[in-house]
């Protein structure tokens, strides 16, 4: 478990205190920190800390602190991850993306729902803070406050999206700590959990970032991909799970012209090498809307039967998420498209369950309605692979 928490004072050290009781932290880890100097006016300077827990025992509930003998955070608690890949209520997620400092709609239920145990991960699929850079990074620290309640509790994976592109994506880089943050800064990992291999990757390096970088993240994820369809590593992680903040379906437009045009330069970069590995589904956000969509390659539907569509489907699934809330409006309805399975622009968050290596169960929930659950489905495959698509 990466521990990474920030001062603005150099305190010289970095230091986790853990155990299983409140009265006996007995373990200790420490680790480094960086020095951060936001690219504003004012050259807001702070220092990012990193520790590793490592060794841990799985599904142990742990307490901890952070900080240094200059002064210490509040006392948190985590779980470990269990160590059955298939555990009873399956591995389970929140994900959303577009939450603001401003009007973050579902963060009250999400910070009650992590704090109680609920989820074994959070992701968040881009666009944060609205913006971190803004008031000199100062909205990005009062941001971090705000999660704090949430994500000092449980895993918190990110991946960039487009209100991070400032001074090429620096808040992101600093503030979150992914794997392979060391080599890449966290703009693109995976990871694998219970029965899944998860992608994160950054949508934005198509729109901000230079040829080099674009061309390196396409390397890696070709690499990835042919790495996790080997057949033993696809035995063990047979769901193959991407998350990119752009959306490569929508019907929603959010006032420029997202789903006539934009969208298509994240469909045309990435679908075919998704198809072409199985990857089973895709998770994007940016649209402020909640949209479920059929089975889908290169514009076209692809349902497994038309009774049971999402039981062996013939292309991936797509879902957006990024409805989590922030200052800027929820996305216009506009008429669902024939991919269309089901829209909504209430503000809420969706979750999934992987239960085992043939079954992923979803469902949105919405704020305006209270927690209600207002859409679900299951994903059900026997075959895994490109394959089953055939
Ligand atoms: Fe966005």
């Amino acid at each position: 478990m990466m521990v990474t928490w920030n001062t603005f004072s150099d305190t010289k050290e970095s230091m986790v205190e853990f155990g299983f009781k409140v009265e006996n932290l007995n373990m200790t880890a420490s680790g480094s920190r960086t020095k951060f100097v936001d690219g504003g006016l004012e050259k807001h300077t702070q220092y990012i800390h990193r520790v590793t827990l490592t060794n841990l025992i799985p599904g142990s509930l742990y307490m901890y602190r952070c900080g240094s003998s200059y002064g210490w955070s509040s006392l948190f608690y985590f779980r470990a991850l269990p160590s059955d890949p298939t555990p009873k209520g399956g591995i389970r997620f929140a994900v959303y993306g577009d939450m603001g400092n401003e009007n973050p709609q579902a963060l009250g239920r999400l910070q009650v729902e992590a704090q109680n145990g609920m989820y074994d991960a959070i992701l968040h699929v881009g666009d944060f803070a609205y913006d971190m850079e803004q008031g000199n990074g100062t909205v990005g620290d009062e941001f971090m406050r705000q999660i704090e309640t949430a994500a000092a509790y449980v895993p918190y994976m990110t991946c960039p999206g487009n209100h991070e592109n400032a001074y090429n994506f620096s808040n992101y880089k600093n503030r979150f700590t992914m794997p392979m943050y060391e080599e890449v800064e966290s703009l693109w990992y995976s990871w694998n959990i219970g029965t899944a291999h998860i992608i994160s990757f950054s949508t934005e390096a198509n729109f901000f970032s230079s040829q080099v970088v674009i061309n390196n993240q396409m390397a890696w994820l070709q690499k990835d991909l042919e790495e996790a369809t080997k057949p033993e590593n696809r035995a063990k992680y047979p769901w193959i799970i991407a998350m990119g903040h752009k959306p490569m379906y929508c019907t929603w437009n959010t006032g420029v012209e997202d789903c006539a045009k934009i969208v298509g330069i994240t469909r045309e970069a990435f679908e075919d090498l998704f198809y072409k590995y199985g990857v089973d589904l895709y998770i994007g956000a940016h649209e402020h809307s909640y949209e479920r969509m059929w089975p889908l390659y290169n514009n076209k539907v692809y349902n497994g039967s038309m009774d049971a569509p999402y039981t062996n489907p013939k292309a991936p699934v797509h879902i957006i998420t990024g409805s989590a809330g922030n200052r800027e409006p929820q996305s216009i309805l506009l008429p669902p498209k024939s991919f269309t399975a089901f829209q909504t622009r209430d503000f809420g968050y969706t979750r999934f369950f992987i239960l085992n290596s043939t079954h992923i169960h979803a469902e949105q929930v919405s704020d305006d309605k209270g927690g209600q659950i207002i859409d679900k489905f299951t994903l059900i495959k026997n075959q895994h692979g490109p394959e089953a698509w055939l």
